[in-house]
């Protein structure tokens, strides 16, 4: 059994940097599922928005971040994250990351900043069109060059340890994780009392989205499996312009190309957007992605368009060099030509409810980044807001167990932890199962619970769910686990925490948009939507 002072599941931005932080205190194990640099975080394109400029300022980036949230955005979280940002920022430079700068009228540097919708104000730190590569890059540069900190890749964790798991009915905490060893097949119990889960969301329960295939929901999964309550899950951020071509399905196309003159046509070349919204083409992404489903379901085409072709060649390749490259690559020169988007599931705004430290329900466990559900997102993202609270929550939520569980007094240890059983579990002999219900689990989501929702399609949806899930189960009792397995089974379990969230909710708000109940619910005060097993 393996024991550490603070035990991290994934090696993205939220996980990274907690390990950073963690490191000044003890040992520090890194657990991820496949190489480190596999995460959301190391695709993000557009940056990550915090108040830099003169024209700026700390109220109006909170302002911005509630009016996105339409009503459910917890004020205290958006405070202390869009305040506590560019102490952040300056931590990760020291660390090595660079953002692009630019030379101002009075000849010295500064950050270049972009915008993205929803921002009254440019206030998005990026490194060209890849910012995400740029930061995961030289955070784990960082982590590897730290001697307390131990990167364990190909290390799937399968469930938390806790005192209410082993059957003790005082104080539910955190005692540690099993964890799969992929390239063994192994399984072992790593002991913790300080766990932070970084496992970013769930991009991939829905057919078309933009996530890498990390993006299974596991945290979400594992701690409600726990008994950690889980909060806001009908909040499904779709991205709306993804790459629509045959050969690059998941491949964004950044906001911040809009933010710099892009235009959104139908396909008749005209801007549909003002017909919609005011803010035009940087409205929100809820108002911008239903607009461009609407549009889609009205022509009867495929896609609709963003035109950068208006741009210089120049500033289009200086300002989206890897876009250019990506979309060259399958025949599309966006310097001469339009580029066909569709909305595709992108970000995951409820998660595991925690505090604006990032602690759960139960002790000894943090989630911070995407996984976690500050308050700061509310019913509806603001673009680059997530890399953002993945920096400053992670190092909340180190101080705060740094607080609240000094080392010293291991309490992990004095709880026998019994070995993983196998069991007569043998090895699965039926692969196509598992791809089958993966694939049927993705389409009933795209097609029952996507941008524009109904009771009627919500309730099917469940009811298939409530059949699959029984189905992978009996899989999971049955056969050794493996990657595959587990991934479908905590897709399974998040896929029906969404739905089940998005029954319970009875308007339309920010990203849950239903037929049903088509206006918000203005008879009683803005609520989250908190579920929890026991
Ligand atoms: P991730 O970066 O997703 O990392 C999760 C980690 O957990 C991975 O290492 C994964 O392998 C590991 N993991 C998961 N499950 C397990 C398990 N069971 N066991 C072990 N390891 C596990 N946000 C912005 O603010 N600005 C942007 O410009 C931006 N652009 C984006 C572009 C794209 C294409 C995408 C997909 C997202 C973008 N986002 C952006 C959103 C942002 O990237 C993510 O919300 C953020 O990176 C999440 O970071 P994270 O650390 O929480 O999770
Ligand atoms: C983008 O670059 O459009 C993505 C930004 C985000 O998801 O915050």
């Amino acid at each position: 059994m393996r024991e550490y002072d603070f035990i991290i599941v994934g090696s993205g931005a939220g996980g990274l940097s907690a390990a950073l932080h963690a490191a000044e205190h003890g040992k520090v194990c890194i657990l991820t599922k496949r190489t480190a640099a596999e995460s959301n975080s190391s695709w993000a394109q557009g940056g990550i928005a915090c108040v830099q400029s003169e024209g700026d300022s700390i109220e109006q980036h909170v302002s911005d971040t509630l009016v996105a949230g339409a009503g459910l955005c917890k004020e205290e979280a958006v405070r202390t994250i869009v305040t506590e940002g560019p102490q952040r920022i300056e931590e990760v430079i020291n660390w090595g990351v660079h953002f692009d700068q630019r030379e101002a009228k009075d000849g010295h540097l500064e950050f270049d900043l972009t915008r993205e919708g929803g921002h009254t104000k440019r206030r998005v730190l990026h490194a060209r069109d890849a910012t995400g590569k740029e930061l995961t890059e030289k955070l784990i540069a960082a982590v590897k060059a730290n001697a307390n900190i131990e990167i364990l890749e190909n290390h799937f964790a399968i469930d938390l340890i806790t005192t209410a798991k082993l059957g003790f009915v005082s104080e539910d905490r955190v005692l540690g994780l099993y964890v799969l060893d992929e390239i063994s097949g192994e399984v072992a119990a790593f002991r913790s009392d300080r766990v932070i889960l970084a496992t970013g969301g769930c991009g991939r329960v829905y057919l078309y989205t933009t996530n890498p295939s990390i993006a299974t929901g596991d945290g979400v999964a594992m701690a409600w499996r726990a008994g950690a309550a889980i909060s806001n899950m009908e909040f499904i951020q779709f991205h709306p312009t993804c790459l629509y071509h045959p050969q690059k399905r998941s491949f964004l196309i950044t906001e911040a190309m809009r933010g710099e003159g892009a235009r959104l046509i139908g396909k008749d070349g005209k801007d549909f957007m003002p017909k919609y919204d005011k803010r035009g083409t940087l409205a929100p992404r809820d108002v911008v992605a239903r607009a461009i489903d609407t549009e889609i379901k009205r022509t009867g085409g495929p896609c609709v368009y963003l035109d950068i072709s208006h741009k210089p060649r120049e500033f289009v390749l200086e300002h989206f060099p890897n876009i250019y490259e990506a979309c060259l690559s399958v025949g599309l020169d966006i310097t001469k030509e339009r580029i066909p988007v569709v909305p595709a599931a992108h970000y995951q705004c409820g998660g595991v409810l925690t505090d604006v430290n990032g602690a759960t329900s139960i002790r000894g466990l943090c989630a911070v980044g995407e996984v976690g559900c500050t308050g700061l997102h509310g019913a509806n993202r603001l673009a680059s807001n997530s890399l953002l609270e993945c920096l400053v929550i992670s190092a909340r939520a180190v101080k705060h167990m740094m607080q609240k569980l000094p080392l010293g007094r291991p309490v992990a240890q004095i709880y026998d932890i019994p070995a993983w059983k196998t069991g007569n579990a043998v090895d699965v002999d039926e692969l196509v199962v598992i791809y089958h219900n993966w694939d049927e689990i993705r389409r009933l989501m795209w097609d029952y619970v996507s941008i524009v929702r109904t009771s009627k399609r919500l309730q099917r949806a469940a009811a298939r769910l409530r059949n699959l899930k029984r189905e992978v189960q009996e899989f999971y009792w049955n056969f050794k686990v493996t990657s595959e397995l587990l991934e479908l089974r905590n897709l399974v379990e998040t896929a029906s925490l969404i739905v089940e969230c998005a029954i319970r909710r009875h308007e339309s708000r920010g990203l849950h948009y239903t037929l049903d109940y088509p206006v918000l619910d203005e008879s009683r005060p803005p609520a989250d939507t908190v579920v929890r097993r026991y």
